[in-house]
């Protein structure tokens, strides 16, 4: 399942972001790619020792620990302290998986690969997300504050950027449910009854749902 989330962050976070994202010390992206990924990867990345890293990552994480949506459709596990990408003119992320495997305390899996798009769509050209689906390929390039999530398991591509800055938070999500699948059942039932519960209130219906998503979420979940 691949969804986008609007505001995300609030106006203050995302004027923070920019106001200290623009003063700070950029590095090259290559340092944290794989080294398949190395090849492909011309980005540079906010340099872990700046002054504002921990502020600008704990601004983010709780962002998203807030975010009823991203709670739901991920039920994160261990969310990857996010990474602050900046793609000049002429930077790309050529096509790639993400690790498998990512971190040492603790060593996590990626289910769920996230980008939370920093820059107003007026500030740059070009710079689409796409990632390539059964479907085929889906370009996403989103709104200030907005986030994309999509699998991991992918191959992704970011085009060049063609006029302008592109500032994007990224980080990486092991789910409490392994199976993109199951996470999507899930998310389904979990939404369902939400929308029944407003509608009609606490019904046989919506304890019907209610008990199939706990005892779903029971069988599939990992601690
Ligand atoms: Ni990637």
């Amino acid at each position: 399942m691949i969804l986008c989330i609007a505001n995300v962050l609030t106006p203050e976070e995302l004027a923070t972001l920019t106001t200290q994202l623009d003063k700070a010390d950029f590095v090259d992206g290559k340092t944290t790619a794989g080294w398949h990924a190395r090849l492909v990867k011309h980005n540079q990345q906010l340099d872990r020792n700046a002054a504002v890293a921990e502020e600008l990552k704990g601004l983010v994480m709780g962002a998203l620990q807030r975010n009823s949506l991203f709670q739901m459709a991920v039920r994160p596990k261990i969310i990857r302290p996010p990474l602050f990408s900046r793609y000049q003119v002429g930077m790309s992320y050529g096509s790639h998986v993400d690790n498998a495997l990512m971190g040492d305390q603790p060593l996590m899996r990626s289910d769920v690969s996230m980008t939370l798009f920093i820059s107003s769509l007026s500030d740059y050209d070009g710079g689409e997300l796409v990632v390539e689906t059964p479907q085929g390929e889906q370009e996403f390039k989103l709104e200030a504050g907005s986030l994309v999530l999509y699998p991991s398991t992918t191959l992704h591509r970011v085009e060049p950027v063609t006029r302008g800055v592109r500032l994007v938070a990224v980080s990486w999500i092991q789910s409490l449910v392994r199976d993109a699948h199951e996470r999507e059942i899930l998310f389904d039932l979990d939404t369902a009854r939400q929308v029944l519960f407003e509608k009609s209130g606490k019904t046989l219906e919506f304890d019907l749902i209610s008990k199939s998503h706990a005892n779903l979420l029971r069988k599939w979940v990992e601690l």
